[in-house]
């Protein structure tokens, strides 16, 4: 995924903006990414890979350029995660906020 892709699609947030909001604000739990605009907050589609980038934020400093090291969530396209988070939705797993 790249940084402009949405992570969090029930709140828009990119991936950009959570390793911008890791680097600036330094949550000292994976829960606290929540801060950044709700994310993780509707369906739950996303947590697992917040908890992911949150890892790896624990792990490593980030660069300036904010990248964090080459993951799963890195490998995955942002048209994939999508279809699996279309997928995730229609089996009932989530459900999206109201609009
Ligand atoms: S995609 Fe992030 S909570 Fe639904």
């Amino acid at each position: 995924m790249k940084l402009d892709d949405k992570v969090c699609y029930c709140f828009h947030i990119s991936k950009r903006k959570i390793i911008n909001h890791l680097r600036i604000h330094r949550p000292r739990r994976a829960s606290q990414l929540s801060d950044c605009g709700g994310a993780g907050t509707g369906c739950g589609w996303c947590v697992p890979y917040l908890k992911r980038y949150f890892a790896e934020y624990e792990k490593s400093d980030l660069s300036e350029a904010g990248e964090l090291s080459s993951n799963e969530t890195e490998v995955i396209s942002a048209e994939e995660y999508a279809r699996q988070r279309d997928q995730y939705i229609e089996s009932g797993k989530g459900k999206p906020p109201a609009r």
